[in-house]
């Protein structure tokens, strides 16, 4: 069978369309919000009545912009196909681990998720270059280049064939920095030897260390307890995950190092996709623009407020870190890693979209 190549094409497209439409806000409904069926007591529509109901991994928690858009797409792919289809989204890693749902997803055992891009390495390396130290400027170059068609769609169908799984779109990570139980990081010294989790990926590993530290790479889930135990010393993410997951109880220091802004990817199983009517599929395309546009405004909204609940915990944010420094350490990383035509193309992509986005 010819896979669904054309059909994620089309989804970055409208991506593109739909952010200069500004639909802005949370995904909003193609057929409006007033349902025939479905419609719960307290204004949300139960859509567990759906004919079928997708199942959608996520790692973090249900207060997440990610996870709020995600049901949001749910309810409205409810409506949109009248009860056709809809997506149940499951928190907290309760599905497992990111590397181990993409290959549920892979089967079709589980049929959507949100992944770190680093896990994706493994399936195609070209993968690499939006996760290299310091590749974007800011949040808006990086929304700018991932939902540009013309240099995102190869890649973004390139697991089709192997692994069955289509890209529908990349969203924002946040911004990622360094934190830790022991003291602030200013310059890399302060790094040296640390125990630091990244995310399951060899570029991740080589930033680290590059940056001075001892690389531990492992899923999300298992983090807190290892800061803990003092299996781990510390991580890298963006606010909202060692706030929201509590890291910042076990480990108080955070600095910003800005080192990552690394994307995650919203996949679905092609054969699921390629499986619809063109009409559903289609209404269901439609509606994903609004969710990355509702993840990439909620996601900065989120860092903000999880730094202030943070700091009222104790944790103590520190912005005086020695950038350069960093930054010249792990450029031969990013050197290393832009060695064939695609990534060089990618590379020159996103050093476009930084001029035009300047911070
Ligand atoms: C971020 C990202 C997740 C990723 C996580 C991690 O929160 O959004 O997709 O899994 O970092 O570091 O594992």
């Amino acid at each position: 069978m010819k896979r669904t190549k054309m059909y994620t094409t089309i989804a970055v497209a409208t991506v593109a369309a739909m952010s200069l439409a500004a639909c802005g806000g949370s995904g909003g409904s193609a057929s409006g919000s007033e349902g025939e069926t479905g419609a719960a007591a307290d204004g949300a529509v139960d859509v567990s009545d759906a004919e079928t109901l997708w199942k959608l991994a996520f790692n973090q928690t249900d207060q997440h912009p990610q996870y709020l858009a995600a049901e949001q797409l749910g309810e409205d792919l409810y409506e949109a196909t009248d009860g056709r289809y809809a997506i149940e989204v499951y928190p907290n890693e309760e599905l497992g681990t990111q590397s181990d749902v993409v290959q549920n997803l892979s089967d079709g055992s589980v049929e959507m998720m949100f992944i770190g891009a680093p896990v994706l390495e493994s399936f195609n390396e070209d993968f690499i270059v939006f996760n290299l130290p310091y590749m974007f400027a800011t949040e808006e170059a990086q929304a700018a280049v991932l939902g540009d068609e013309a240099v995102v769609g190869e890649l973004y169908s390139s697991l089709e064939d192997s692994k069955n799984i289509s890209v529908l779109a990349g969203v924002s990570g946040g911004v990622r920095s360094v934190y830790n139980s022991k003291h602030p990081i200013v310059e890399p010294e302060d790094l040296d030897g640390l125990k630091i989790r990244v995310q399951q990926s060899d570029s991740q590993v080589a930033m680290i260390e590059a940056m001075g530290a001892v690389a531990s790479p492992m899923g999300q889930g298992e983090v807190y307890s290892a800061l803990q135990t003092g299996a781990l010393d510390g991580a890298e993410n963006n606010e909202t995950v060692f706030e929201a997951l509590k890291h910042n109880e076990v480990s108080s220091y955070y600095s910003y190092t800005r080192h990552l802004m690394v994307p995650d990817y919203l996949l679905i199983n092609s054969d699921i996709l390629g499986g619809m009517s063109d009409e559903d599929r289609e209404a269901f395309l439609e509606l994903v623009p609004g969710a990355v546009e509702s993840v990439n405004e909620g996601m900065k909204e989120y860092a903000q407020s999880s730094r202030t609940a943070a700091e009222s915990a104790g944790a103590e944010f520190n912005d005086d870190v020695n950038v350069d420094a960093f930054r010249e350490l792990v450029a031969p990383v990013v050197e290393g890693a832009i060695n064939n035509d695609v990534r060089e193309a990618l590379f020159e992509a996103v050093q476009a979209a930084n001029e035009a986005n300047a911070g």
